[in-house]
């Protein structure tokens, strides 16, 4: 196993002390503290006063033609990040109304959410659709607890570009970004938001260039910003891509693969949805990915895996278990 920058511990303590719900396991089944099995896909998670809150797309009863009714957006909450209290459904479908967004009919996809310190709301990204995915739009709802309910706010396509798989990524100057998949998914926009983060200002860049990359996954770390992604590819797994920039507006740079060793052509069969700073250890990032099940979307997989920086250089490798002592 390669290990760069501040080093990850070793694999036998590891397997000492990753016993019990104290671990992560990656790609086996993960239940939340009432037993039921996590559903909370394309997700991410908001670290608030202590507390992680992990949202994600409800998945639930059947797939048919590789898709599922949208039931709503999980919130489950958390303060070790192995063990996850579900919170409800914060942003449920609406059922009476067919030209919703939120129709059981249509796509909600990959939420985010991050909290505006000005406005003091929790403002939720995600990207809305039509089943066949030519609306490619982002919604937008709020919330002044993080538990929700959130009021859904509408959509929009960012400064009037396609929005399909996305992100938002907030910097430690207060700005916010939204980060998505556009023009036919040939290209990513980063769109700076608004002082609110209810709308694009109009500051703009492209990244990945006719690269056809999705399911971004953004996070800092010592003024380097970093952005994974996958290739687009429905939910096949693919290879992951990722670039690096000294701001969010770049210049981005293309690095490579970030992860090493036996099935890092297939991000060990899953797809990035979001990187998790894990709060009050600089340095410590958890990449967050699904492995989806297209025959049966509702039993998909998470898989969690520890990341190490060493300046511009990103490693994800596999590990069957671990837990937070990884990080020194
Ligand atoms: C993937 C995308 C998922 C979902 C899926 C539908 O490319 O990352 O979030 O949209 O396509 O096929």
């Amino acid at each position: 196993m390669t290990m760069v920058g501040w080093g990850l511990a070793n694999v036998c303590l590891e397997a000492r002390t990753a016993e019990g719900v104290n671990a992560f396991h990656p790609g086996k089944a993960w239940l939340d503290t009432d037993g039921k099995p996590i559903s909370a896909f394309g997700g991410g998670v908001l670290h608030h006063r202590g507390v992680y809150y992990w949202f994600g797309e409800i998945m639930d009863g059947k797939t048919i033609k590789h898709d599922v009714a949208l039931r709503g957006i999980s919130c489950y909450s958390s303060r070790d990040l192995y063990q996850w209290k579900y919170e409800g459904n914060v942003l449920p479908a609406v059922k009476n109304d067919p030209s919703s967004d939120l129709a059981p009919g249509k796509v909600a996809e990959r939420p985010k959410v991050v909290y505006n310190r000005r406005t003091r709301q929790f403002v939720m990204w995600l990207h809305v659709d039509r089943r066949d995915y030519k609306s490619a739009r982002a919604g937008v709802a709020v919330s002044d607890r993080p538990t929700g309910p959130y009021r859904y706010m509408g959509s929009c396509r960012p400064n009037g570009a396609q929005s399909r798989d996305l992100t938002l990524f907030q910097d430690r100057d207060g700005k916010a970004y939204l980060i998505f998949a556009s023009e036919e998914n040939r290209t990513m926009h980063i769109a700076q938001l608004d002082a609110d983060y209810l709308k694009p200002d109009g500051v703009v860049t492209r990244v990945f260039v006719d690269q056809f990359r999705e399911a971004p996954a953004a996070f800092e770390y010592q003024g380097r910003y970093f952005l994974i992604t996958s290739k687009c590819a429905g939910w096949a797994p693919s290879a992951a891509l990722y670039a690096v920039a000294t701001s969010m507006l770049g210049p981005w740079k293309t690095m490579g693969n970030p992860t090493v060793g036996p099935g890092s052509d297939k991000t060990f069969n899953s797809q990035s949805t979001y990187v998790l700073p894990v709060a009050g250890r600089p340095g410590a990032f958890i990449f967050m990915a699904d492995r989806w099940n297209p025959n049966n979307l509702p039993d998909s997989r998470y898989v969690w895996l520890p990341i190490s920086v060493h300046r511009d250089i990103v490693q994800i490798a596999w590990r069957d278990q671990w837990n937070l002592s990884v990080f020194k």
